[in-house]
């Protein structure tokens, strides 16, 4: 039988985790041919719902399911790891600045990141869902100086499957009719969907573009205020989709993106389209070999320009303010 990847999920106990686990161990991430091993990561307080969670999992009897364990200590639940899927964060409360928010996600990030540089596999792959999901990257990154800086990511594919979708609804096509669509810049309400570069169906998305009403009143903020939307609608944060979005970027990071496609996530900047070099951005990318590379040469205008620099200036003023902290 195949070796078993070992796959670690942060915050194992919280929504997405209860979303995630299941179809991690189903298959759904890495193929039906992979055997993985979970690693469930919690606070000491959420042990005893993560192990729950173990014994439903155990229930499901999966046949790719090589083994549980449950760990409150980053070093022990982070050795050896293959895949790891940060979720758990500090979320922000009453009274709390954005200054303080990045202070305590940085007391989560940074030494989970030591432990990935000090005890992971050598192939490890990071995923941060947890947010301020570009910037908790960008701490986890800066802890972990002996991992290759590309092997950190943010999870932007979720607002990429929100464009998509919304896209489709108004073009009247299948979401599989619809490639080539790019979220830049952070996973915040600053992000840039990106329509120009994209295929509706055959013909250039750019065409959708021409109704400027539609793009900047509904298209743009609806993506990006989608996060919102689900928080009032639901009372709590968007969970399955999150789940489902960690799954197909993991996915796409092995197995490689189809042909003719392309997707969208935060990696680390070396510099494409005038992006300050080491910030975690979401670009057009693609995978193959289990590495992404931005895709290159797609020509933006001024429309594209202005929103693109908006978020990067967002993602600056983060990083600026985790280095004041001292988290990078
Ligand atoms: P949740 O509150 O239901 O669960 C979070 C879990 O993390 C809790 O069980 C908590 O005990 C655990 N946790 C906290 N600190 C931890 C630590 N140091 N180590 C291990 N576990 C820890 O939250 P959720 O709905 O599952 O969301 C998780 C995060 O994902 C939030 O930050 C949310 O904002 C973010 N999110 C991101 C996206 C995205 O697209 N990037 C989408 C949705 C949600
Ligand atoms: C989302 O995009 O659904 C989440 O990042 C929203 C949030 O603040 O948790």
């Amino acid at each position: 039988m195949t070796t078993p990847v070992n796959v670690t999920v942060t915050g194992a106990a919280g929504q997405i985790g209860y979303a995630l686990l299941f179809r991690i161990a189903s298959g759904a991430m890495l193929g039906p041919d992979t055997p993985v091993r979970l690693r469930l990561l919690e606070i000491p307080q959420a042990v005893r719902a993560a192990e729950g969670t173990a014994m439903e999992l155990d229930d499901c009897a999966f046949p790719l399911l090589a083994g549980i364990d449950i760990h409150d200590d980053p070093a022990q639940g982070l050795a050896g790891t293959n895949i790891a899927l940060l979720v758990g964060a500090r979320p922000r409360g009453p009274g709390m600045e954005r200054a303080d928010l990045l202070e305590a996600n940085g007391g989560i990030f940074g030494p989970q990141g030591k432990a990935i540089n000090d005890g992971a596999a050598d192939d490890v792959r990071v995923l941060v869902v947890g947010n301020p999901a570009n910037t908790n990257a960008l701490i986890a990154a800066a802890h972990a100086p002996d991992v290759p800086a590309e092997r950190f990511t943010a999870m932007t594919r979720l607002d990429h499957n929100r464009a998509l979708s919304q896209v489709a609804a108004r073009a009247g096509v299948p979401v599989a009719d619809v490639r080539r669509l790019t979220i830049w810049g952070n996973h915040s309400a600053t992000q840039y969907p990106d329509l120009f570069h994209a295929d509706v169906a055959g013909t250039p998305g750019g065409t959708l573009t021409a109704d400027t009403a539609w793009l900047t009143d509904e298209f743009i903020p609806t993506v990006a205020k989608r996060g919102a939307a689900i928080i009032d609608a639901r009372g709590a944060s968007s969970a399955a989709s999150a789940a489902n979005a960690a799954i197909e970027h993991t996915r796409d990071w092995v197995l490689g993106t189809p042909e003719g496609d392309w997707t969208s996530a935060g990696v680390v900047s070396t510099g494409e389209y005038g992006v300050p070099e080491g910030l975690v951005c979401s670009f057009p990318v693609t995978s193959s070999g289990g590495d992404w590379q931005v895709v290159e040469g797609l020509e933006i205008d001024a429309f594209s320009r202005e929103r693109i620099d908006a978020s990067v200036a967002e993602l600056t003023a983060e990083r600026d303010a985790v280095r004041s902290l001292g988290l990078v």
